[in-house]
């Protein structure tokens, strides 16, 4: 599997979104981005919202659910069109249940970790997850500076992966660019969401184009 890309649509127009999407036609998943207010300081859109866009969406959805109580709502994501449903360590006491609910779904689980928080016991289930999303900036927002202190848990992760043969995927999002797109896929990253690299330029294609090239480029892992 070489390097996936996943634009997230918090950057896209919010008025336009279909048209937005078949503008990222060429990336692998569509990101939607779910935020409560609670669990981040912001509100972006939910369960009604993500299932239209799943239904017209060429590409599978990736949620990224940035809320509380996730044992009640993950599922509902899975039933509601996404293919891939990550969730937040800090807002769960089980991870591994959750994940286990939603592969019994027959959808991807996926488990997310904000940049203080350390990789801990995820690292002994690997196994157990489809993927795990290391946050390169503070969830909640847009078009924020890459933290390169993140890098060391991609990299702890990678290393556990490929010694423990574990299928599991390595996400990274936010500061996504093309001068950063070299940091995160050397380190070991394989699915790179970005949101403004994506849709702050004027051109989606050309921009998934050109940050897929630049990973392609590094990926050895
Ligand atoms: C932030 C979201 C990101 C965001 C990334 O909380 O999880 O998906 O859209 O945006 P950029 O790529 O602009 O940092
Ligand atoms: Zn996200």
């Amino acid at each position: 599997m070489g390097i996936q890309i996943a634009p997230s649509i918090l950057s896209a127009d919010f008025a336009n979104l279909e048209r937005d999407i078949i503008a990222a036609s060429n990336a692998d998943w569509l990101h939607v981005d779910v935020m409560d207010g609670h669990f981040v300081p912001n509100m972006t859109l939910g369960l009604p919202v993500l299932e239209r866009l799943a239904q017209v969406s060429p590409l599978p959805v990736d949620a990224h659910l940035m809320i509380t109580n996730p044992e009640l709502w993950a599922p509902r994501y899975a039933e509601a069109g996404a293919a891939s449903v990550t969730f937040h360590l800090e807002a769960c006491d089980d991870p591994v249940a959750l994940a286990r609910t939603l592969r019994s779904m027959h959808t991807r689980a996926s488990v997310a970790l904000k940049p203080a928080t350390p990789l801990g016991a995820i690292i002994e289930h690997l196994h157990e997850f489809d993927m795990v999303l290391i946050m390169t900036v503070e969830p909640g927002f847009g078009g924020q500076a890459f933290m390169p202190e993140t890098m060391p848990k991609v990299r702890a992760l990678r290393e556990a992966a490929n010694r423990t043969g574990a299928q599991v995927w390595i996400e990274v999002d936010g500061g996504i660019s093309e001068a950063t797109v070299a940091e995160v896929v050397d380190a070991g990253a394989d699915v790179l969401v970005a949101g403004s690299a994506v849709y702050g330029a004027g051109n989606p294609h050309a921009s998934i184009a050109a940050l897929r090239a630049q990973a392609e480029g590094v990926h050895h892992h």
